[in-house]
């Protein structure tokens, strides 16, 4: 167990989310008497510079202490701030680099979000040169993933820049499953438990649908894309997702709209007639989701569909002229394997795809997985790795380019997300919700709107409740919230 006593500052919440990317074996004490492992952060600010000082003690010997400094000329209190945080973040994370050994290629990275940062240098027209001295230097990231960021980013700025304020987009949130796969945490209602509610649930998200239709329209915003996601849509029946996409189309001017996905995600929700309803309706991409194409994971994570089903959904789709589909799948599934990677990819490679999510597996606080957390073999970090590898490899040889990613909380690895497709076949609204340049609507329980205000650089959340009984009886109140917050 590591002491950290932290001097002359208190930005607990960075210091600690730094220090698990290393180990979870830590404590904050409030003063350096224990010395058999401590380690000290001490900040001063003098002329115009911020140092920050680590000092690491092993019983009672100093083994290692670093300076860190950078300039905060002429920089506001609020930057200042920043700039600090950066400074500690970074002494702090080249001693527990020299304790720990680890590769942490995202260097002092912690956010979800590491294109912003790209996405800002590019803002303060920053050359390829100088954004990569800045991302090794001051953040202390590798070269893999320096390129992977910057190479997303150039990918994004042709969607997202210049910002349009008159544009938004529009989710709707579908929070049924089949049954609940072990890893997810997603708002994701059994069907056999909630099933009941399905009707009343369509009749309060058309309520919700009517409502922000009017304020969208008062508002005279354009949508851009529209994303119907969950959850499982699918577990609607044809006439549930008849009546939701046309009282999509009734209430929103759709019109203009570069993009309409929905979710169609476990094979054991997708039928034919339900596929030829989405096509009916004008639905430009739908995602079929395999997750791994190992019949034991998908036994292992509670799906309850086999590597067949995923092929013939797929075919299906095709069959029915669907030429936008993506698929979503999960590194570092319980027992799963680099080989057993290698041949999912090999699978997904004869199906091709336009588009691959390869999401790395994260522990979630609200999972039966997490409960159990004993119960499973999970990967270890060097296998992530190699999964990372081979999932890159087999999506450039399917002909796919990253085009977005992000990283969450309790990642295997601390590793990411990443978005791959065809040129053409980028989602806009993965893009857009990633990179925080455009409010989204978002309807449903658990859906949660961001409302984008550019010109204050402020950003606005609007959640609607998760619970479906609350959401169905509280649907008025979520429709004003919106209006509340925009008009
Ligand atoms: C909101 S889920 C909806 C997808 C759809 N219901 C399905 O299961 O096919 C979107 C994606 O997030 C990913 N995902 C969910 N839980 C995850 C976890 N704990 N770690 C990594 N990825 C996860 C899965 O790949 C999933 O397809
Ligand atoms: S991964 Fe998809 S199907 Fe499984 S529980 Fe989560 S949302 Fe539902």
């Amino acid at each position: 167990m590591i002491n950290v006593f932290l001097k002359n500052h208190d930005y607990k919440y960075e210091v600690g989310e730094l220090l698990k990317l290393f180990t979870s074996q830590f404590n904050f004490v409030d003063n350096d008497l224990n010395k058999g492992k401590l380690l000290i952060n001490d900040i001063s600010i003098e002329n115009d510079l911020v140092t920050s000082k680590t000092y690491f003690y092993e019983n009672n010997n100093l083994k290692f202490t670093l300076e860190e400094r950078d300039t905060i000329e002429g920089l506001d209190e609020k930057k200042i701030k920043k700039e600090s945080k950066i400074v500690i973040k970074r002494s702090i994370f080249k001693v527990l680099t020299k304790i720990y050994k680890s590769y942490v290629p995202w260097g002092i990275l912690t956010g979800i979000r590491p294109t912003k940062i790209v996405h800002e240098l590019l803002d303060e027209n920053k050359s390829k040169k100088e954004i990569d001295n800045i991302l090794n230097n001051k953040y202390q990231m590798d070269e893999s993933k320096i390129n992977l960021a910057y190479d997303i980013a150039n990918v994004e700025r042709k969607f997202i820049y210049p910002p349009d304020k008159n544009k938004i987009a529009l989710y709707v949130s579908i929070p049924f499953c089949p049954t609940r796969c072990v890893y997810c945490s997603f708002p994701s209602n059994t069907i056999k438990q909630w099933g009941h509610l399905k009707g009343d649930y369509l009749n309060a998200l058309i309520k919700e649908i009517k409502g922000v239709g009017t304020l969208v329209k008062k508002l005279n915003k354009e949508i851009e894309s529209v994303y119907i996601g969950g959850g499982t849509p699918t577990t609607l029946d044809e006439k549930e997702l008849n009546i939701l996409i046309d009282s999509l189309y009734e209430n929103f001017d759709l019109t203009n709209i570069k993009e309409f996905t929905v979710e169609a995600g476990r094979p054991d929700t997708i039928t034919k007639e339900k596929l030829k309803v989405l096509k009916d309706k004008n639905i430009s991409r739908i995602s079929i989701n395999p997750q791994t194409m190992n019949e034991s994971t998908l036994l292992e994570i509670g799906r309850s569909h086999k590597v067949e089903d995923i092929v013939n959904c797929f075919n299906m789709a095709r069959a029915l002229g669907f030429d936008n589909i993506n698929m979503d799948i999960i590194l570092g599934l319980p027992k799963e394997t680099p080989n057993m990677v290698e041949n999912t990819l090999k699978q997904i490679s004869k199906l091709s795809p336009e588009s691959l999510t390869v999401h790395t597996m994260a522990i979630k606080r609200a999972s039966k997985l997490k409960e159990n957390i004993q119960e499973y073999e999970l990967s270890q970090y060097m296998d992530m790795v190699k999964m990372i590898d081979i999932s890159m490899d087999y999506a450039q040889k399917m002909g796919l380019n990253p085009y977005y990613m992000y990283r969450q909380k309790h990642m295997l690895g601390n590793l990411e997300n990443i978005g791959y497709s065809k040129k053409g076949f980028e989602c806009i609204y993965n893009i857009q919700i990633m990179e925080e340049k455009q409010s989204i609507f978002a309807l449903g329980a658990g859906a949660n709107s961001k409302i984008v205000y550019l010109d204050e650089n402020r950003i606005e959340r609007v959640p609607n409740v998760k619970n479906i009984e609350h959401y169905i009886k509280r649907v008025d109140e979520m429709i004003k919230k919106k209006e509340e917050e925009v008009l």
